[in-house]
């Protein structure tokens, strides 16, 4: 019999059984080895690196306790142990996370009402490889810098499967912007936008994390880009990414602005708001416009999730333009992602792609530091106070040794 300790941390923190093995006699004058596993101590199950990692034994995350579109209701602040990586995972240390408006779905169980709490919160961060498994280990190792799009992010360290995740160049939170924002944008254009140069393409909530993406690719493609937006600041913002007619729907009024400065109509709206600037859009759209619903914030915090729309006479009014409207959602389209980021990340080093960030400089209570301060970052987003993509840093950066 024999016993393996893993050492993490330098502390011993897995002792294991590995397995017994004895002689036996088969009763036909034959030794066989007899292998009886007490525990699975099979290598890769049990190898673990966290060599140079200084990981603490607790941590903090967020769970949702109780379903409520009503984030800070629904989710608290718990410290827990911190996870152990199976074979194929990574243990990473989260720098920062990013915000996203359906963090209020996903509290509410809308994602998977299959799914009762307590689970965790959070679509996506970037961080640091602090520990790992043998499988893993073939393509990453401790101090690589990781980002991934996947549940559980708002934590100090999440456990996520290798095969999930990407490699990046720094911790920035500019290239988090890209994983789930700019990756909608440029795989919903791509794929259901069918963008001619020339075009008039319209996104709603143009100054957020995924909207100020759908402005950059549209102009990319040659259209003529029309932007809403709630300040002046943002509207100035807009501009600088090349929007061609940011409209501040809260001192110019949209449906009159639409219909006085685009007579012919709009070809593609990137929708993200719903309700009354659904039907405003759809009211919008030329012949043959195509209207890609991404999502419809304004609906979130209530009970049903929705705002209502006049969807009786859709049938009427898309078939008298020959439009159509799409639904996207970026997880039935994965097969394209990597080749999206890919795209995005080269964009970006070569300084062609704005990737926005807001981390909360002008909150009241300051930048959104802390697992904390994810509560302060939703409200923001929902009181339509970010100008890019709200991201919060977990932890500030510390020296060298992870
Ligand atoms: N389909 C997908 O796979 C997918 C993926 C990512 C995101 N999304 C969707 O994309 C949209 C934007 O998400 P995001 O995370 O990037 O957020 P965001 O755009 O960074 O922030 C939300 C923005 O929505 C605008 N807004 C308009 N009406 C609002 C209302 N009634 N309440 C709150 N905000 C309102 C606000 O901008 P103004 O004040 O300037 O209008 C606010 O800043 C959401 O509908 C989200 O569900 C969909």
């Amino acid at each position: 019999m024999y016993r393996t300790v893993l050492q993490r941390n330098g502390r011993s923190a897995f002792l294991v059984l590995n397995e017994y093995c004895g002689r036996s006699n088969t009763g036909l004058g034959v030794n066989v080895l007899s292998r009886r596993t007490i525990i699975d101590l099979s290598y890769s199950t049990h190898f673990m690196d966290f060599k140079g990692s200084s990981i603490p034994s607790s941590m903090k995350k967020l769970v949702v306790t109780k379903l409520s579109q009503n984030f800070r209701s629904a989710v608290s602040l718990q410290t827990v142990p911190v996870p152990t990586p199976g074979d194929g995972d990574l243990l990473v240390r989260n720098r920062f996370v990013g915000i996203n408006a359906s963090d209020i779905n996903y509290s509410a169980g809308r994602y998977d009402p299959s799914v009762k709490p307590p689970f965790d919160a959070g679509f996506e961060g970037i961080g640091e490889v602090v520990g790992l498994g043998l499988s893993a280990s073939a393509h990453f190792t401790v101090g690589d810098t990781v980002a991934y799009f996947s549940e559980g992010a708002f934590a100090e360290y999440s456990v996520i499967p290798a095969k999930k995740v990407v490699t990046m160049p720094a911790a920035k939170p500019e290239y988090l912007t890209m994983l789930l924002s700019g990756a909608t944008a440029h795989i919903a254009l791509r794929r259901l936008g069918d963008l001619r140069e020339g075009e008039t393409v319209l996104v709603t909530a143009a100054a957020g994390g995924t909207g100020q993406f759908a402005v950059q690719f549209a102009k990319k493609a040659g259209c003529h880009v029309v932007g809403t937006c709630s300040s002046d600041e943002k509207a100035g913002f807009l501009k600088t990414i090349g929007c061609d007619r940011p409209i501040n729907y809260k001192s110019e009024d949209l449906a009159a602005t639409l219909r006085k400065e685009y007579p012919q109509g709009i070809d593609v709206v990137y929708e993200s708001v719903g309700g009354g600037i659904f039907d405003l859009s759809v009211n919008s759209l030329a012949n043959k416009g195509r209207l890609i619903v991404i999502g419809f914030i304004s609906g979130y915090k209530s009970a049903s999730g929705l705002q209502p729309i006049t969807g009786g006479t859709l049938p009427a009014k898309l078939l008298k333009k020959s439009a159509s409207v799409r639904g996207f959602f970026l997880p039935h389209f994965l097969s394209d992602y990597r080749e999206s980021l890919t795209e995005m990340m080269k964009l970006f080093a070569k300084g062609q792609l704005v990737c926005e960030v807001d981390r909360g400089d002008m909150d009241p209570e300051g930048r959104f530091v802390g697992l904390e301060s994810v509560f302060r970052a939703v409200d923001h987003m929902y009181a339509g106070k970010n100008l890019g993509k709200v991201v919060v840093e977990v932890a500030p950066v510390v020296d060298s040794k992870l």
